[in-house]
């Protein structure tokens, strides 16, 4: 099956990126928020990062337009009923995405792909409220996505193999290396990520060291793009608990368990880059 048109549920930071990421790549998408405010500001986000890129000579500004071009943003899922596939990339709540992805099944032509973009919650379940369950599946992207070059496919027990080709094809056309895990708790990366998160953020609480010191010494010491806590600022430290708490809940691992640090900063609204205030200060 041929992929032409993507519908992205969802413009907040990922679901901006991937929409971004999808016209860049020459396909037609239409993206969806719940309201024109939040519309307006994740449509604003795009606007302003191919924009940096005009700024700094690597895209020209009739590619920019083209690309504005290829976007519909709207307030209504009926404008997804010519989409070939959608990806949900709304706030991780399972009750919400059933409700989404029974929605899009009804909107939807029969043969499109119904995915979701969540990093922990069971695709399954999403799965069996549709008609479809051989068409849904993980299409799982990493933040920032027009720049990570890594995506994460999950596959059901129900995703036919069809389905799991077509969006192997999509991922590559996007200029990703594909993984494919199956759709257990936090898959790959984040199975493997967080433990070793939780554990830079207690190194940080117990005081052996700064959180400058932890950030360099990985970053430094290990080659990586940024340090732990740099990073869970960026992915959002509600975000980082939500994961934890929900892998936590499913494998009753203790590596999973959250430092206290992790609950009295949500607690106290410091959710990182976006509220101004993580472990570092951004405003
Ligand atoms: N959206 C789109 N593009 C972005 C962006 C964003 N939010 N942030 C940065 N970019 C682009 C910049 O425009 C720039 O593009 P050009 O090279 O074309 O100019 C490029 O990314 C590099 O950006 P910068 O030069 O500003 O900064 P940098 O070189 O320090 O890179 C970074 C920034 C890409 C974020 C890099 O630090 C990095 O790779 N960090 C690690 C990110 C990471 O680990 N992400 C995974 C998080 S976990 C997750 O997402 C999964 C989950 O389930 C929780």
């Amino acid at each position: 099956m041929e992929i032409k048109k993507v519908g992205v549920i969802g413009c907040g930071s990922m679901g901006a990126g991937i929409t971004q990421l999808c016209a860049q790549s020459g396909y037609q998408v239409v993206v969806s928020e719940i309201n024109d405010e939040l519309l307006k500001r994740g449509m604003g986000f795009i606007d302003k990062v191919l924009s940096r890129s005009v700024e700094k000579g690597k895209l020209s500004q009739a590619d920019k337009d083209a690309i504005m071009g290829r976007i519909k943003g709207t307030t209504s899922t009926g404008d997804f009923a010519d989409c070939d596939l959608v990806i949900e990339a709304a706030i991780e709540n399972l009750d919400l995405k059933k409700k989404i992805f029974a929605e899009l099944d009804g909107i939807c032509p029969p043969h499109a792909i119904l995915a979701t973009n969540t990093s922990c919650l069971s695709i399954i379940d999403m799965a069996m409220v549709t008609k479809r369950p051989d068409k849904v599946l993980g299409l799982h992207f990493f933040n920032p996505a027009p720049v990570m070059k890594l995506l994460e496919i999950v596959k059901t027990i129900a995703t036919s193999d069809e389905v799991l080709e077509t969006s192997q094809k999509f991922g590559e056309s996007l200029g990703k290396t594909n993984v494919t895990a199956q759709d257990a708790p936090g898959f790959i990366v984040n199975r493997l990520w967080l433990p070793f998160l939780l554990h830079s953020i207690k190194l940080y609480e117990d005081g052996v060291a700064s959180r400058e010191d932890v950030d360099n010494a990985i970053q430094l010491g290990l080659g990586y793009p940024m340090g732990p806590l740099t990073l869970a600022d960026m992915v959002g430290i509600d975000v980082v608990k939500f994961v934890s708490d929900a892998l936590y809940e499913q494998l009753k691992d203790p590596r999973y368990i959250v430092p206290t640090l992790v609950d009295k900063m949500v607690a106290a609204g410091w959710l990182g880059r976006k509220t101004g205030k993580g472990f570092y200060d951004y405003k």
